[in-house]
């Protein structure tokens, strides 16, 4: 069976697109399925910003078929483990936990892939240069979770 993961941000469009994409492109997909979703709703159905998918396509990754969708309770049903991108998310999530189980499947991304509690900084509002910073950011931390967790 393979590890299922969650990576979640506000908004569904810059940070978790690349989390999920740079996951899924340095993982064995019989290993670990995983998606994306945010905590907030406005951009549901659209693709990921096309700044995003210009620093992922830099990198040979390919994010532009991926939609949006928000983060629901069901989530904590069909994933292994689901990954905030900053604090504010992180409490999101946990506030939607109707157990202790699913609390535990929430972290940081960046403390769980080896960074410490760091957060994932939100690159909406600035230039391209924030979106390569939150590329390298991500891809460090998902190569973690790769020797580490998944173990694939
Ligand atoms: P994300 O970035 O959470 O990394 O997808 C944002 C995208 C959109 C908005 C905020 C953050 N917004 O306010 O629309």
């Amino acid at each position: 069976m393979p590890v299922r993961v969650l990576m979640v941000c506000l908004g569904n469009i810059c940070r978790s697109p690349l989390a999920e994409g740079i996951l899924a492109h340095i993982t064995d997909p019989a290993c670990c399925v995983v998606d994306s979703a945010g905590t907030a709703g406005y951009h549901i159905g659209n693709p990921p910003d096309p700044r995003s998918i210009e620093v992922a396509a830099a990198h040979g990754i390919d994010i532009s078929r991926q939609r949006c969708r928000q983060f629901v309770r069901a989530d904590f049903d069909r994933f292994d483990y689901i990954f905030a991108m900053d604090r504010e998310n992180l409490a999101n999530i946990r506030r939607l936990a109707r157990s202790a189980d699913e609390l535990q499947k929430v972290s940081l991304l960046l403390e769980a892939g080896g960074a410490g509690p760091q957060e994932v900084p939100d690159p909406y509002y600035g230039g391209p240069q924030g979106f390569e910073a939150v590329y390298r950011l991500i891809y460090g931390a998902c190569e973690h979770l790769r020797g580490n967790l998944l173990q694939n």
